[in-house]
C-alpha cells in the first residue's frame, strides 16, 4: 500500500496538496464563531449540488410540465419532498451563511491588503450565487417564479438604447416563456455551478497563498526572519510554510480546525433539520405562498417581492421613483462592495483596535441593511418608500464615511501576539 501511494505521489502529489491545503494548513489560534461560515458555505454548496442532481432526475424543464413535475417530486418520487426541501432550504441557508461570512470579513478587515484578490473572488462568488438563485427560482414555474422573473428581467429594459433588445435577448422570446425557462434551466444546472465551483477553488487558493486573517487582524504568517530566531521550530510540523515563513500563533488545521468546524456543522445541522422537517416554508419566506399556484401570464399576483435574500437590494431599487436611477443605484450598491479593499485606507484591520466611529459606522450599516431587507418584503407605501430612502442613504454613507475617516483614523496599539 505504501509503495503504491508513493508511486502515485511521485506522479501526482495529492498527499502533499492535502497536507498543504487541509491537514497542515496553519490556522490562527484565535479563530472564533465567525470563522465557522467558510466551511459551512462549502457544506451548503455540496448539499445544493447533490440534491440538485437528484431533483433534475425527476424535473421537467418545460412551461407545460415544470409545475406538475415539482408536484410529482413532492408527492410521488420517493423522498422527493426531502430532496426538494433540502434544496429550497439550502438556497436560503446559503445566503444566511454567506452574509455572516461577509460580515466577518467586514469586522475583521479581512479584505485589506494582502487579501484584496481573495475578497474579489468572494464578491464574484456572491454575484454568481445571486444569478444562480434567481434562475433556480424560475424553475418551479409558479406565480412568484414567473412574475418575479418578469419584474427583474424588465429592469434591463430601463437601460438606454440597448434596453429593449437586451430584455428580448435574455428572455429569448417577446414574453417570458418556455424558451426562457429552458435557458435558465441550462444555466442553473450546468453553467453557473461550474463557475461557482471554479471560483471557490480560486478563493481558497488565494486565501492559502496569503494565509488567514484572524479576529485581531494581525499577521500570523511572517516573512522568514521577521520575528528573529526560534519561531519556526515551534511549527516544525509545517514544512511547506516554514521554509519561507515564520509562522506564529497558529495550529495545524487538523485536528484543531476540523473539530471546531464539526461543532459548526452540528449546530447548523440542527437548525437545518428543524426547518426541513417542521417549517420548510419558513412562514412564506423560504417558499412563498403564490408559488403554490402555477404560473399564469394573464394574472398578476397582488404583491410581487423577491425572496428575502434579495430584498435589501430590491428596496434600494424601489426607493428611487425613476426606474433607471433605481437600477443604477441597485447596481452600485453591489459594485461598491468590490471596492471595499480600496475604500478602507486604515492600516489596522480589526474593529477591535479601530475607532469608535468605525464601530458606529459598522452598526449603522448593519441596521440599514436589515431595515432595507424588511422594507423590500413590504408593499411600497409612501412611508415605507421614505424609510427605504433613509436606509439606502445609510447604506451608501457607510462607504463614503469609511473612505473619509479611515485615512487618519485614531487606532489603538496592536498586540504583539494574538489574543485567545
Ligand atoms: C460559495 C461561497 C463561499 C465559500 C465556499 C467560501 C469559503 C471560504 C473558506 C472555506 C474560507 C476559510 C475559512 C473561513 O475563513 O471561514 C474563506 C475565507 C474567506 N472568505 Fe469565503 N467563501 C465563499 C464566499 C465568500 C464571499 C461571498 C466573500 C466576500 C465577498 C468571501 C470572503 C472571504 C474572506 C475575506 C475570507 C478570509 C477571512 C479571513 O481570513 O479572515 N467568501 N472562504
Amino acid at each position: 500500500m505504501e509503495n503504491f501511494l508513493n508511486w502515485i505521489e511521485k506522479r501526482l502529489p495529492v498527499m502533499n496538496a492535502y497536507k498543504k491545503h487541509l491537514s497542515e494548513y496553519p490556522m490562527p489560534k484565535n479563530f472564533n464563531f465567525w470563522y465557522l461560515f467558510g466551511s459551512l458555505a462549502m457544506l451548503v454548496l455540496v448539499n445544493q449540488l447533490l440534491t440538485g442532481i437528484w431533483l433534475t432526475m425527476s424535473y421537467n424543464p418545460s412551461a407545460e410540465g415544470a409545475f406538475a413535475s415539482v408536484e410529482y417530486i413532492m408527492r410521488d418520487v420517493e423522498y422527493g419532498w426531502l430532496l426538494r426541501y433540502m434544496h429550497s432550504t439550502g438556497a436560503s441557508a446559503f445566503f444566511v451563511v454567506i452574509y455572516l461570512h461577509m460580515f466577518r470579513g467586514l469586522i475583521y478587515g479581512s479584505y485589506q491588503k494582502p487579501r484584496e484578490l481573495l475578497w474579489l473572488f468572494g464578491m464574484l462568488i456572491f454575484l454568481a450565487l445571486m444569478a444562480e438563485a434567481f434562475m433556480g427560482y424560475l424553475l418551479p414555474w409558479g406565480q412568484m417564479s414567473y412574475w418575479g422573473a418578469q419584474v427583474i428581467i424588465s429592469l434591463f429594459g430601463a437601460i438606454p438604447v440597448i434596453g429593449d433588445d437586451l430584455t428580448l435577448w435574455i428572455r429569448g422570446d417577446f414574453v417570458l416563456s418556455g424558451a426562457t425557462l429552458n435557458r435558465f434551466f441550462a444555466l442553473h444546472v450546468v453553467a453557473l455551478p461550474i463557475v461557482i465551483l471554479l471560483l471557490v477553488v480560486l478563493h481558497i487558493l488565494a486565501l492559502h497563498e496569503v494565509g488567514s486573517n484572524n479576529p485581531d487582524g494581525i499577521e500570523t504568517k511572517l516573512p522568514k526572519g521577521a520575528k528573529g530566531e526560534g519561531y519556526e521550530t515551534q511549527f516544525a510540523f509545517h514544512k511547506y510554510y516554514t521554509k519561507k515563513y515564520d509562522i506564529i500563533d497558529a495550529v495545524p488545521f487538523h485536528p484543531y480546525g476540523t473539530v471546531k468546524d464539526l461543532i459548526g456543522v452540528a449546530g447548523f445541522g440542527i437548525l437545518f433539520a428543524y426547518v426541513i422537517f417542521f417549517n420548510p416554508e419558513m412562514g412564506g419566506y423560504f417558499l412563498e405562498p403564490p408559488n403554490f399556484e402555477a404560473a399564469n401570464p394573464i394574472k398578476t399576483p397582488d404583491h410581487i417581492a423577491p425572496v428575502w435574500y434579495f430584498t435589501p437590494f430590491y428596496a434600494i431599487l424601489r426607493a428611487v421613483p425613476d426606474k433607471l436611477t433605481g437600477v443604477v443605484l441597485m447596481g452600485l450598491s453591489i459594485a461598491v462592495l468590490f471596492l471595499l479593499p480600496w475604500l478602507d485606507r486604515c492600516k489596522v484591520r480589526s474593529y477591535r483596535y479601530r475607532s469608535k466611529l468605525h464601530l458606529a459606522n459598522i452598526v449603522q450599516f448593519v441596521i440599514s441593511f436589515i431595515a432595507l431587507g424588511v422594507l423590500g418584503t413590504l408593499p411600497a407605501t409612501s412611508l415605507y418608500t421614505l424609510l427605504a430612502q433613509i436606509f439606502s442613504f445609510g447604506y451608501f454613507m457607510f462607504f463614503v464615511l469609511l473612505f473619509v475617516y479611515s485615512k487618519n483614523e485614531a487606532t489603538k496599539p496592536l498586540p504583539e501576539r494574538v489574543n485567545y
